[in-house]
C-alpha cells in the first residue's frame, strides 16, 4: 500500500492555497505513478485557524474526498488558532467540523491490515498558556489510551503495520517550538525487548524540514524500533528548481519516492 505524506500546507498565507490546489490536481490527474488512495496531512493545514482559511481547505480536502480518497489530518498549532501561538477553541472547533470530523483522540483508521493512529499534539496545549509558544503537548490522557491502544494492536495477527502520525516533531528539542511530552510519546511507541516493532511508521511535520530519521550515525529508527520515522517538509515550499515535492510511502518496503510536481 502507498500513501501520500503532505504538510504545514499553511492555507491562507501568500499564494499558498494554489500551490496546495497543484499539489491536489496532480494527486487527483497522476494516480497511475503515485498509485495511493490516502493522503496524510500532518497539520498546519492552514495557517491561522480562521474559519475562511478552513472553508478554502475544505474544498481542496473535499476534492480528494469526492474522488475517494481518504485524508486524514492531523491538527497542528497553525490550525488551533493565529500565528500558530494563539490557541482558540473556535479554531479547534471550527477544524473538527470542516476538516477532520473527528471527536476524539487518538483518532483510529484502518484500511487493509495498516492501521492509522492520529495524534493530537495540541490537545493539553490548550491548559498550559502561562507562555505562548509554539510547543505541542499530547498530554497524558492521550498518551495513556495510545499505549492501551498499541498493546491490544500487538496482539492482533491481521494487523500488519501500525502508522502514528501527529503535527509536532518530536526530535525538535528547542523550547519554543518543541513536543513537551516528547519523551513520554517515546517512551509508549518504543520496541520492547524481544517483541516486534509496536509502531511501524511515525509521521509529522511543523519543522519545515523533509527527513527521514535513519541517518547512519544516529540512526533513530533502529534506536527506537520504528521502521519509519519521517518527517514531511512544508510540502507547498518550491525547491531550487522550483519544483513542490510530494513524497509517497511504500508500506510494504518502507520506501519513499519523492515526486517533482511544478
Ligand atoms: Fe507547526
Amino acid at each position: 500500500m502507498n500513501i501520500i505524506h503532505l504538510s504545514d500546507l499553511h492555507t491562507g498565507k501568500s499564494n499558498n492555497l494554489e500551490k496546495s490546489a497543484i499539489l491536489v490536481d496532480w494527486i487527483l490527474n497522476n494516480k497511475e505513478g503515485h498509485k495511493s488512495s490516502l493522503v496524510i496531512i500532518s497539520g498546519d493545514l492552514v495557517d491561522d485557524g480562521e474559519n475562511w482559511q478552513f472553508l478554502q481547505a475544505k474544498d481542496l480536502i473535499d476534492r480528494l474526498r469526492n474522488e475517494d480518497y481518504v485524508v486524514l489530518v492531523a491538527p497542528g498549532n497553525h490550525d488551533y488558532g493565529p500565528n500558530g501561538y494563539r490557541e482558540s477553541q473556535q479554531s479547534r472547533v471550527d477544524f473538527k467540523e470542516l476538516i477532520s470530523g473527528v471527536e476524539d483522540y487518538p483518532h483510529l483508521y484502518s484500511e487493509d491490515g495498516q492501521v492509522f493512529i492520529v495524534l493530537d499534539s495540541m490537545a493539553e496545549e490548550f491548559s498550559t498558556v502561562e507562555l505562548w509558544g509554539a510547543q505541542g503537548n499530547l498530554g497524558l490522557d492521550q498518551l495513556n489510551k495510545l499505549d492501551l491502544i498499541l498493546d491490544e494492536l500487538a496482539e492482533n495477527p491481521v494487523i500488519e503495520n501500525v502508522l502514528v502520525v501527529l503535527h509536532h516533531h518530536p526530535f525538535d528539542y528547542l523550547f519554543y517550538p518543541g513536543l513537551r511530552d516528547h519523551a513520554d510519546l517515546k517512551g509508549v511507541i518504543s520496541r520492547r525487548i524481544d517483541f516486534p516493532p509496536r509502531v511501524n511508521v511515525l509521521l509529522f511535520g511543523h519543522k519545515h524540514l523533509e527527513h527521514r530519521f535513519n541517518d547512519p550515525g544516529e540512526n533513530k529508527e533502529e534506536l527506537y524500533g520504528i521502521d519509519m520515522i519521517y518527517s514531511s517538509g512544508q510540502t507547498v515550499e518550491r525547491n531550487i528548481e522550483g519544483n513542490m515535492i510530494v513524497p509517497v510511502i511504500n508500506l510494504d518496503g518502507f520506501t519513499i519516492q519523492r515526486f517533482e510536481v511544478n
